[in-house]
């Protein structure tokens, strides 16, 4: 993996260190997964292009809405456990993936300073495809934290695995909060985890975050919002694709449409072709042929039950240590520990 340094200055433990991870020379060529969605019957795109500078910011919109009950709801359990769970880790180096905003991030830092020897850093890393996410959040947090090294990766899930920097603390906890994998499929959940495991040394810890099946209706509701908001962040996927692929996509030719399948249990988000069209991403070199009606499935995401999901980590040498959820039970927080 090719690394660019951003800044670097090694002195001060407080300082921001922010590295945009380049895919390594033989990787699948940028947009190769574009291509690939767009030339697939039905037709889908990668979740990860929700998240240019706009699509982080409307995402963040969508954090706060009455009907997004995920973020409001495991923010309440981190706050119930994290002392907890702090306790269970000592010292240790923070990873996060997906990381976004890190606002809940920060109930976490709270706690593990609490468990840092004085005067010693704490190593946060946060790891994220929207670089505009991760420079705002990091300044935030730099900020907030004087005792906080933030060390941040601009890329996927795997390019940051592949290049986590170097242990302070005798432990490292990785975080997966938000129920973002809920995004993956079972495929890709599952690879997920296996190279998450191999990141985790005997003693390190997973800390994933994840939304339990619930009444249809309500799962519903957070995907097809009263204001709209959902409906424009996934509309913005298309804006992304034309700024940086140079492309042609009429976001007013495109509507969209968020629905509970039951038995598969999981949300799919679609934008829908209003009409016969021809798009082209010129970078690409393609030409896209959508039917009046032909959709797009731009997200996956998945509702679990709480034993299928230890089941399903529990497979990569990661035991499961302790688990949290609200009264309701409509979200879980479950830590599991490498042996
Ligand atoms: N963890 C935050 C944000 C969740 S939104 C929360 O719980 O609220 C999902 C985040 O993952 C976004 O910030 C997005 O930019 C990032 N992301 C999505 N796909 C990614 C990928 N393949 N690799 C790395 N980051 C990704
Ligand atoms: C990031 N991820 C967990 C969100 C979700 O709920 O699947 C993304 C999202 N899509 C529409 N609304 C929010």
């Amino acid at each position: 993996m090719d690394l660019v340094q951003r800044a670097y200055s090694p002195h001060r433990p407080s300082d921001i260190r922010i590295r945009v991870l380049q895919p390594a020379d033989g990787a699948a060529p940028e947009g190769g997964d574009v291509a690939q969605g767009l030339g697939a019957r039905p037709k889908t795109l990668p979740p990860k292009y929700f998240y240019d500078a706009q699509g982080s910011r409307l995402f963040d919109r969508i954090t706060t809405l009455p009907e997004y009950y995920l973020t409001r709801t495991e923010q309440l359990i981190l706050a119930e456990c994290a002392r907890d769970l702090a306790r269970r880790m000592g010292p240790t180096d923070l990873v996060e993936l997906g990381s976004g905003s890190a606002k809940k991030t920060r109930t976490v830092i709270d706690a593990l300073l609490e468990e840092t020897p004085a005067k010693a850093p704490l190593l946060y890393v946060p790891i994220d495809v929207s670089e505009a996410a991760l420079e705002e959040s990091a300044a935030g947090l730099v900020a907030a934290y004087p005792r906080l090294a933030i060390s941040g990766l601009v890329g996927t899930y795997e390019a940051g695995l592949a290049a986590l920097p170097p242990r302070l603390a005798p432990r490292r906890l990785m975080l997966f909060l938000g129920s973002t994998i809920g995004n993956l499929d079972d495929g890709e959940s599952a690879e997920f985890f296996a190279r998450a495991a191999r990141a985790l040394e005997p003693g390190d810890a997973l800390l994933l975050g994840f939304d339990l099946v619930k009444t249809p209706g309500i799962i519903d509701a957070a995907y097809n919002d009263a204001q709209g908001v959902t409906a424009a962040f996934n509309l913005n996927m298309l804006r992304h694709l034309n700024r940086r692929f140079d492309g042609d996509f009429d976001l007013a030719c495109f509507r969209h449409r968020a629905f509970f399948d039951a038995e598969a249990s999981r949300i799919e988000m679609h934008l829908v072709s209003a009409c016969a069209q021809t798009v082209s991403l010129r970078k690409l070199g393609l030409v896209a042929r959508f039917d009046a009606g032909e959709t797009i499935r731009t997200e996956i995401s998945r509702k679990f039950r709480f034993a299928a999901m230890a089941e399903a980590v529990s497979r990569h040498g990661l035991a499961l240590e302790a688990r949290w959820s609200d009264r309701q039970e409509w979200f879980a927080l479950a830590l599991f520990r490498k042996h």
